[in-house]
C-alpha cells in the first residue's frame, strides 16, 4: 500500500493560516497531533476527496451530518429547487408547517418542535425552557459529556485523568478555555454518567432546586459508552418523581440511531430533546423537540436564520430520504461487517479491541474489549496514544476516521467494498503499528 502524498494541503493550510485564524473553520477541523489538516476539494457518497487529488473512504460524515453520505441527490434536488425562489424571507413558509408536522411523526417525544441552527444553541434553548418551565435554576449534567461550546455547556467535557475529575460524588466543574467565566458552571451540577444511586442521592439533597437532566441517551462524545440496562428507565422515572425535566441530546443520536433517535431504540421519552447534525444533511438546522405545554412556555426562539427555507428544504428531504425501507438494516449490516471484521484483526494482532455498533454509529477503540460504564472508566482503560496513531495512520492509506473518541459515522451511501477496503487497510496499519 503507498502512503498518499498531501503536499498541496499542507500548502494550503499555511496560505489559509495567514488569513484565519487556525487555518481551519471550527477548531475541530484539525486534529492536536496533525502539523495540517487534509484539505478537501469535494465529497461524493461515502467518499472525499482532497486538493492532491486523494481518495478517501469517509467515516467522519462531517463530524456526523452526513448521514446520506455527500451529495445525496434528494437533498440537492430539494435546494436546488428552493434556490430558484430564494433562500432566506425571515417569514413562515409552507415547508416550516410541514417539517414540524414530520418531525413530530418521527420524533416519539415531539408534540411541538422550535429550530435554531446548531447543536450549541438547540442545547442552550433547551436549558433556558427547563428552567423557565419549572421555576427552578440547577441543571444536572454528566462527566464528558459534550452538549456544545458556550459557556456554560462546556464544563467538564474531557479530562486527562480520573484524578482532575476528583471526587466521583462530587465531581470537579472544569472550565476548559481561557475567557469562560468562572461563574459558567454555577448552576450546574456534574454527575458521573450510568450511576442511579449518585443521582438519586443529589434529587434527594437538591431536588426542589433541579430544572433538568440533560444527557446524551448514548455518551457519543467521551467513549462513546452505552447506558447500562435500566439506565435510561431510571432517569426517567427519578426526574419525574422530582420534577425535573428530562433533555436528551440527540444531536448525535438523532436519525441516526434509528429514524426516532435513540429515545426510539431505547424506548425512553424525555420531555425535550434536541437534534442537530443529521437534521439537515449537512445544512445548518437543529431542533428543540417536546412537550407543547413546556415548549409553549412563553420563552421565544429568536435567531435570523432559524428555519430559513432552503434548510428547512434540505430536512424534509432528509426525513424523506431516511425514511425509505431498508435505511437502517442497511447501517446495521454494515456496522456488523465492521465489528466481525476488526474482532479478527483483534485475534490476529493480540490486540483489545473494543467495538459496538447502533444504526450509524460505528464504535471502535483499543486497549479494552469489554463494556465501560463512565468516562472514568474509559479514562483507566483506553489507550489514546495507540488510537490516534492509528487514526493518523489510516488517514494516510486513504480512510477517514474521527480523530479522539472512537465514534465513527457510517452513511447509507457506504458499501460492503467499503468496509472490506477498510479492513484491509487496517490489517495493513495494525500490522505496521504492532
Ligand atoms: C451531543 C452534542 N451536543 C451538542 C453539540 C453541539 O452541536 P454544534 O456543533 O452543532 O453546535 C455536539 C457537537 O458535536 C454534540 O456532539
Amino acid at each position: 500500500m503507498e502512503r498518499l502524498r498531501t503536499v498541496n494541503s499542507k500548502a494550503l493550510y499555511e496560505e489559509t493560516k495567514e488569513y484565519v485564524t487556525d487555518g481551519v473553520g471550527s477548531y475541530f477541523h484539525r486534529a492536536k497531533y496533525q502539523d495540517y489538516p487534509i484539505c478537501m476539494i469535494r465529497g461524493k457518497g461515502s467518499k472525499l476527496y482532497d486538493v492532491d487529488g486523494n481518495e478517501y473512504i469517509d467515516y467522519v460524515a462531517g463530524f456526523g451530518p452526513m448521514l446520506l453520505g455527500y451529495c445525496p441527490e434528494e437533498v440537492d434536488r430539494a435546494v436546488t429547487e428552493q434556490l430558484k425562489f430564494g433562500t432566506h424571507f425571515s417569514a413562515p413558509t409552507r415547508t416550516l408547517g410541514a417539517l414540524g408536522k414530520r418531525l413530530t411523526e418521527i420524533i416519539p417525544s415531539a408534540e411541538q418542535v422550535v429550530f435554531q441552527n446548531s447543536g450549541t444553541e438547540a442545547v442552550m434553548y433547551a436549558l433556558r425552557l427547563a428552567r423557565a418551565y419549572t421555576g427552578r435554576y440547577k441543571i444536572i449534567k454528566f462527566e464528558g459529556q459534550y452538549h456544545g461550546w458556550s459557556d456554560e455547556e462546556k464544563i467538564t467535557i474531557t479530562a486527562n485523568s480520573v484524578e482532575e475529575l476528583g471526587d466521583r460524588e462530587h465531581p470537579n466543574k472544569i472550565i476548559h478555555s481561557k475567557g469562560q467565566r468562572l461563574s459558567s458552571a454555577d448552576d450546574l451540577i456534574v454527575l458521573p454518567w450510568n450511576d442511579l444511586e449518585i443521582l438519586e442521592k443529589t434529587l434527594q439533597e437538591q431536588g426542589d432546586e433541579i430544572a433538568a437532566v440533560i444527557t446524551e441517551p448514548i455518551m457519543c462524545d467521551s467513549g462513546p459508552i452505552l447506558p447500562l440496562p435500566y439506565y435510561l428507565e431510571g432517569l426517567r422515572e427519578l426526574t419525574t418523581q422530582y420534577g425535573a425535566l428530562l433533555i436528551f441530546d440527540e444531536v448525535i443520536t438523532g436519525f441516526r440511531t434509528a429514524l426516532g433517535g435513540a429515545q426510539q431504540y431505547y424506548g425512553v421519552t424525555p420531555d425535550l430533546s434536541t437534534f442537530a447534525k443529521a437534521v439537515g444533511s449537512g445544512y445548518p438546522i437543529s431542533v428543540v423537540a417536546g412537550k407543547k405545554e413546556i415548549l409553549g412556555c412563553g420563552i421565544h426562539a429568536a435567531g435570523t436564520f432559524n428555519a430559513n427555507p432552503l434548510c428547512v428544504a434540505a430536512a424534509l428531504a432528509t426525513m424523506d430520504a431516511l425514511s425509505k425501507p431498508g435505511v437502517y438494516e442497511h447501517l446495521d449490516h454494515l456496522g456488523k461487517l465492521l465489528c466481525d471484521g476488526f474482532r479478527v484483526l483483534a485475534e490476529k494482532y493480540n490486540l483489545k479491541i473494543y467495538t459496538r455498533h447502533i444504526g450509524g454509529i460505528f464504535i471502535l477503540y483499543f486497549g479494552f474489549d469489554h463494556d465501560v460504564h463512565d468516562f472514568r472508566e474509559w479514562l483507566e482503560v483506553a489507550d489514546v496514544a495507540f488510537y490516534e496513531r492509528f487514526v493518523q495512520e489510516m488517514e494516510a492509506y486513504g480512510v477517514r476516521l474521527t480523530d479522539e473518541r472512537g465514534r465513527e459515522y457510517l452513511s447509507v451511501a457506504h458499501t460492503e467494498e467499503d468496509i472490506s477496503r477498510t479492513l484491509k487497510v487496517a490489517d495493513f496499519v495494525l500490522g505496521k503499528l504492532t
